[in-house]
C-alpha cells in the first residue's frame, strides 16, 4: 500500500506541477509583447560567452572544436553545372528513387533552385513557388525552394530541420526570429543556418504564410530509428550530415548520438524523401531520458519531494509529446536537431521571446542529459503515424 501512495503521491504533485508551470506559461505569454525588430533586438547578444569546449559537436556535423575567428563560408548558389570531377552520364542519366515513379538526374536532384518531386501526394497542396524555387526576391545563395533542404514534404534532414506538421504561428514566429538575429547557431562553422537566416530576411509576409500553411498541413510520420549501441559504423561527415563508411558497428559511441541514413543511396545521392534515418545513442540513455522527460528527474524520499533539474517537457508539449497550440511538436524528429536546438538555447544563440521559458526549463541539463532527453523523445512515435510509411522505412532499413 505504502508504495502505491508514493506513486499516487508522485501522480498528483506531477500533475499539479504541470498545471501551475502551464499557468504561468500562458500567463507569461499572453503579457508577452509581440517581437518587433528594433535596433536593440536586431542582435541579441548572448547572455554568456559560448563553452565552445562544452558543445556537442556532432549535433552540429563536427568532429572538431571551432578555433577563435573561424566562420561559416557562405554555401553556394544552387545550379544545374555538371561536376568536372564527376561521370558526365552518370550525371545527366535519368534515376528512380525506390517506390516513385518520376524519373530525375542527379542534376535535377541537386538543382536547389527547382527543387524535384518523388513523391507528388505526399502533400495535399501543390508545391508553391516559394517551395520549389525560394523566395521570389532570392537571388544568389538565396534563390533556392525550401524543400531543397527541408525535402518537399518537410521531412527534413539532421543537418538542417524537420519543418513538417509545425503550427503555423509557431512556424511564422521562427522565420521571424531567423530575420530578426534572435535565431543562429551557437556553432560560427554551420553554414546553412546562415543560409535559412538569409532566406528569412528575403521573403515576404504572403511567403512566410504560404510556406507556413504548406508544411503544417503535412502530418509528421516515423522517420527515425532510435537504437542504443555501444559501438557504431564508421563515419565521415560531409555537409555536416554523417555517412557511413563501414556497415559494421566497430566506433565506441562516447556518449555521442550518431545519426545517418538508413540507405545512403536513397537518402543522400537521390534525396528520396521516404528513406529514413538510424540514430545510435548511447545503451540506458532511453530510459533516463523518459525519466527527465516525464518527470523531470523528481524523486520522493521517504514522504518528501526531491525536486528534478527540469519542468517535464510533456508539460508544455504535450503527453505524447505532439505538441499543445503553438508549442512545437517533438516526438519521433531528428535527436541531433533536438540536442542542437537546446544547446544553442543554453548558449543564448536561439533566444526568440518564446524560447525563453523552454530555456529556464532547461537551464540544468547537462550535455549528457540532452543526449538522454533527445534519445526519448526521437524514440517515440506519432500515435497517428502512417503504417504504410513505417512498412517503407523498415524495408528500406532491412537493405
Ligand atoms: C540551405 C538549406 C535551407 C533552406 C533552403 C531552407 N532552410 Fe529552413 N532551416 C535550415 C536550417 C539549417 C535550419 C535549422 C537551423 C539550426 O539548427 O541552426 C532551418 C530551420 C527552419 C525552420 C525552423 C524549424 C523549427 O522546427 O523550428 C523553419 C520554420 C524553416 N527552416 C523554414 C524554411 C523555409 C520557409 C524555407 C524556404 C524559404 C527554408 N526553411 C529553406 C536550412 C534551410
Ligand atoms: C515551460 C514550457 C516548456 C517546457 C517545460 C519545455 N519546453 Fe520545449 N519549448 C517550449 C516552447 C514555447 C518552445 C518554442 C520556442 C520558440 O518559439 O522558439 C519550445 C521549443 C522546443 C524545441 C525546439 C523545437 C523545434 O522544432 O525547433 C525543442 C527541441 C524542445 N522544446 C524540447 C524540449 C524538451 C526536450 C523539454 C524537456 C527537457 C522541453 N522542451 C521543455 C516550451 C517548453
Amino acid at each position: 500500500m505504502k508504495r502505491y501512495l508514493g506513486t499516487i503521491v508522485l501522480a498528483v504533485t506531477c500533475f499539479a506541477l504541470g498545471a501551475a508551470v502551464q499557468r504561468f506559461y500562458d500567463l507569461r505569454r499572453a503579457a508577452l509583447p509581440p517581437v518587433v525588430p528594433t535596433a536593440e533586438t536586431q542582435v541579441a547578444p548572448p547572455v554568456r560567452p559560448i563553452q565552445f569546449d562544452q558543445e556537442p559537436l556532432w549535433a552540429y556535423g563536427f568532429d572538431t572544436l571551432a578555433k577563435a575567428g573561424d566562420k561559416a563560408a557562405p554555401q553556394a548558389a544552387p545550379t544545374r553545372n555538371l561536376r568536372p570531377n564527376e561521370d558526365q552520364t552518370e550525371q545527366t542519366r535519368p534515376r528512380r528513387a525506390a517506390g516513385s515513379k518520376a524519373e530525375y538526374s542527379l542534376v535535377d536532384v541537386r538543382d536547389g533552385g527547382n527543387v524535384i518531386d518523388w513523391f507528388p501526394g505526399d502533400h495535399r497542396m501543390p508545391m508553391p513557388r516559394i517551395i520549389k524555387q525560394g523566395p521570389a526576391a532570392g537571388a544568389g545563395n538565396t534563390a533556392r525552394g525550401c524543400g531543397s533542404c527541408h525535402l518537399p514534404n518537410g521531412k527534413g534532414r539532421p543537418e538542417n530541420a524537420p519543418p513538417g506538421g509545425l503550427p503555423v504561428s509557431y512556424f511564422v514566429r521562427q522565420i521571424h526570429d531567423f530575420r530578426d538575429g534572435l535565431r543562429r547557431t551557437a556553432d560560427p562553422r554551420k553554414p546553412n543556418t546562415n543560409t535559412m537566416i538569409d532566406l528569412a530576411k528575403v521573403m515576404t509576409d504572403d511567403e512566410i504564410t504560404e510556406s507556413a500553411e504548406y508544411f503544417a498541413a503535412i502530418k509528421w510520420t516515423p522517420w527515425i530509428r532510435v537504437v542504443e549501441s555501444e559501438l557504431v559504423p564508421k563515419t565521415r561527415i560531409a555537409g555536416n550530415l554523417f555517412l557511413p563508411i563501414a556497415q559494421e558497428r566497430t566506433e565506441p559511441i562516447a556518449g555521442r548520438i550518431i545519426e545517418m541514413p538508413e540507405n545512403e543511396e536513397q537518402a543522400e545521392t537521390l534525396r528520396n524523401p521516404h528513406s529514413g534515418f538510424v540514430a545510435y545513442v548511447p545503451p540506458g540513455s532511453i530510459k533516463k531520458g523518459e525519466d527527465l522527460v516525464t518527470t523531470g528527474g523528481m524523486r520522493m524520499s521517504g514522504n518528501e519531494i526531491i525536486q528534478g533539474k527540469t519542468t517535464p517537457c510533456v508539460t508544455c508539449h504535450g503527453l505524447d509529446l505532439m505538441g499543445v497550440a503553438d508549442v512545437p511538436p517533438i516526438a519521433g524528429r531528428s535527436p541531433s536537431y533536438i540536442v542542437r536546438q537546446m544547446w544553442d538555447m543554453q548558449q543564448g544563440t536561439r533566444n526568440g521571446a518564446s524560447a525563453q521559458l523552454m530555456k529556464i526549463a532547461i537551464a540544468k541539463l547537462s550535455p549528457e542529459d540532452l543526449v538522454a532527453v533527445a534519445s526519448y523523445v526521437s524514440s517515440r512515435l506519432p500515435p497517428s503515424a502512417a503504417p504504410s510509411e513505417k512498412r517503407m522505412t523498415q524495408t528500406l532499413a532491412s537493405r
